[in-house]
């Protein structure tokens, strides 16, 4: 059959009408497609869902703050503020450190700050006393002798450092207590105001609990709350930050025993 002229017409017409229709479908899908695409980005964004990074970060510890030094001065030294002894770490037995202060038995740094420290607990009512600081390696030996003696080695050794390995010995450890002497040297001292504001701001003056409660079986020593260790105020920031043991923080091995071989500490090192 042959077409007319009109007809032929009308038939072109509603061909560039259906194409016109079919490229405005195509748009519109792609529309409708890019839309989703941004809208499931969108809704992953709002989720709880965490991603890997998220799981990451949920799943540790805070951590030290981007651009910390953490090779700042030696951990392997004895001199240095940020020494690491423990039961696998052994100072020198001829270890003495060099700028003690005789009246407060201390390294002049650690004197000077915590002089600071008892100052800032005066200021909020609060009377603290250093107990005990420096100890020689041959008066560490005493203490610890006498305690096995009473007590027993194994008991010994979960309260006192065995010589060599006390950080009395670097003249940067202090045994502070309260005036009133109330709960001197025993895990009580912890929950006495003047335990509490120790625990709470020791940090700020450049000391940590050197053996927390929750850390017994990482430092190998029970918990002390009355031991401070001066480690200065930029890493005493990051540890209380961190919520980590000094091992932990500076990824060396935690000693709850002590080991058949020790880490000998050198100075220079
Ligand atoms: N009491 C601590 C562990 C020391 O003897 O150094
Ligand atoms: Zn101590």
């Amino acid at each position: 059959m042959i077409m007319s002229v009109h007809s032929l017409r009308i038939v072109k017409k509603l061909a560039e009408k259906l194409s016109v229709f079919l490229l405005l479908v195509a748009v519109v899908g792609m529309i409708v497609w890019w839309r989703r695409d941004d809208n499931t980005q969108a809704v992953l964004k709002n989720t709880n869902i965490p991603t890997d990074t998220q799981k990451t970060a949920q799943s540790t510890k805070p951590i030290s703050s981007p651009g910390f030094n953490k090779k700042q001065y030696s951990v392997n030294d004895p001199a240095s503020i940020w020494v690491v002894v423990n039961k696998g770490r052994i100072l020198p037995a001829d270890y003495v450190p060099a700028n003690l202060v005789e009246n407060m038995n201390l390294r002049s740094e650690p004197a000077t700050a915590l002089k600071s420290l008892i100052n800032g607990a005066a200021k909020d009512g609060l009377k603290l006393i250093l107990v005990s600081g420096y100890r020689s390696y041959t008066s560490q030996k005493s203490v610890y002798d006498s305690y096995v003696a009473t007590q027993g080695q194994a008991a010994a050794d979960t309260f006192s450092a065995r010589p060599g390995h006390s950080e009395h010995q670097t003249g940067l450890a202090a045994d502070v207590g309260a005036s009133s002497g109330k709960c001197q040297l025993d895990k009580c001292f912890g929950d006495t105001p003047e335990g509490q504001w120790l625990a709470a701001n020791a940090y700020s003056y450049g000391f940590i609990i050197r053996y927390p409660q929750d850390k017994t079986s990482l430092t190998g020593y029970d918990f002390e709350p009355w031991h401070i260790r001066y480690i200065g105020i930029d890493l005493a920031n990051e540890v209380n930050k961190t919520g980590q043991t000094l091992e932990q923080f500076f990824g060396l091995p935690a000693y709850s025993n002590y080991p058949a071989d020790y880490y000998q500490l050198k100075t220079g090192s």
